[in-house]
């Protein structure tokens, strides 16, 4: 089954690819006009957070029964919004962009010494990972500095992983989730910065441990390792925010396609870049993505087509497949991403100015098994989507 569609894919592929090398300027000018559109929705989604907000809130998270939701900063989406707002400062270069950015970026900063879970990556790397690129503010490194030396405290040289949560001590006693690889390159960054080389050996082995036991045969992989933290051992395989212990979570599998193809890119491992392809390959024959180039929440929900979308996982996975794409010159990895991205440009997807609550996508899902965001727009969905657009950008001019 998974060869006949492998097959379909590639002849697919092939077409698409000929097709889009044909129409590259008139997509260019497309995504052109996204942008712009873009400009507008985010004018209009930080006019009304700014009625909205109270004093602990910082960041949107998602829009739901009509209202805007707003986090505060220890929340794991908090730092997104930051980032989509140094994103629009980087596709548009208007210091505008820059300004509000920073406005969203700066009270994160207590963040630095939460030790509370492995979430620090994705809320300070999102933010002030952005903010350094074109501020040159040695209190922003130290910042970044300082909070991956607080993600470094959760790693155990026993397991040779990050511990992802503190909760949930009734199921597991040191559970390691597929979502930690993107927090690790936070630790690549500071080992980068600082030329202190145990950064890099936390990332690196926490990315091979979770290699050898996240994975299965197909590179299919499980939400969530339960490990003995005397050991080391694997105790149980299980998943979170997935329809079963053994289904696909799709955004599980967005991640562990992203934490490869980033690992290779900051350390130059083959092993990686391996695992990265083995990943792709498995998503591009699989229905779970080939179905209109958006995953349902999981591959195996059981009603499917009557389930739920998850476009948070779908950006995730064209991010991944842009990048993965410089590195493998594989048609498939291209024709995909710009798949993904069409479908995300069209009117199903991307919502018209003032309303999803200023949100850009559409149809994402948080946690369908805790009846929670469900079919929604999620802050994340925006911010990978935003980061294809620039990696798209790249390659157009590859
Ligand atoms: N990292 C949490 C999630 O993907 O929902």
């Amino acid at each position: 089954m998974k060869k006949n569609m492998q097959m379909r894919r590639s002849i697919h592929s092939l077409i698409l690819l000929l097709l889009l090398l044909g129409c590259e300027n008139k997509s260019l000018e497309k995504f052109d006009s996204v942008i712009d559109h873009a400009e507008d929705q985010f004018e209009y989604a930080i006019s009304q957070i700014e009625i909205e907000k109270v004093d602990e809130t910082i960041a949107p998270r998602t829009f739901e029964s009509g209202k805007i939701k707003l986090v505060p900063a220890e929340d794991w989406t908090s730092g997104f919004f930051a980032g989509n707002l140094w994103m629009m400062y980087e596709l548009t270069r208007d210091a505008k962009w820059q300004d509000l950015a920073l406005q969203y970026t700066l009270p994160l900063e207590s963040e630095k010494w939460n030790d509370e879970n492995h979430d620090i990556g994705f809320k300070m790397y999102c933010s002030y990972g952005h903010a350094i690129k074109y501020i040159n503010n040695p209190e922003y490194k130290d910042v970044l500095i300082q909070s991956a030396k607080t993600l470094c405290t959760r790693y155990s040289p026993v397991v040779g992983c990050i511990r992802s949560w503190d909760s949930l001590t009734d199921q597991w006693d040191y559970p390691v989730i597929i979502d930690n690889m993107m927090n690790l390159e936070l630790l690549m960054w500071a080992a980068k910065t600082t030329g202190n080389d145990s950064f890099r050996e936390i990332a690196v082995k926490h990315a091979q441990t979770t290699m050898k036991n996240h994975f299965r045969d197909d590179y299919s992989c499980y939400h969530v390792i339960g490990y003995d933290p005397q050991t080391g051992a694997v105790v149980k395989r299980n998943t979170h925010q997935g329809f079963a212990d053994e289904s696909d979570w799709s955004r599980g599998q967005a991640w562990a396609l992203y934490g490869y193809t980033m690992m290779y890119r900051e350390t130059g491992m083959e092993e990686f870049l391996t695992q990265a392809k083995h990943i792709a390959n498995y998503l591009i024959s699989t229905e779970g993505v080939s179905e209109n180039s958006i995953p349902y929440w999981d591959f195996e929900a059981p009603n499917i087509p009557n389930e739920p979308k998850d476009a948070s996982a779908a950006a995730v996975i064209s991010s991944a497949l842009f990048e993965l794409y410089g590195y493998t010159k594989d048609g498939d990895h291209l024709s995909v991403a710009k798949e993904i991205m069409n479908a995300l440009i069209s009117d199903q997807y991307f919502a018209s100015v003032g309303e999803n609550g200023g949100f850009l996508l559409k149809h994402s899902t948080g946690s369908k098994p805790y009846k929670s965001e469900i079919d929604v727009p999620l802050v994340y969905a925006d911010y990978y989507f935003l980061e294809s657009l620039i990696k798209y950008k790249a390659y157009a001019n590859m």
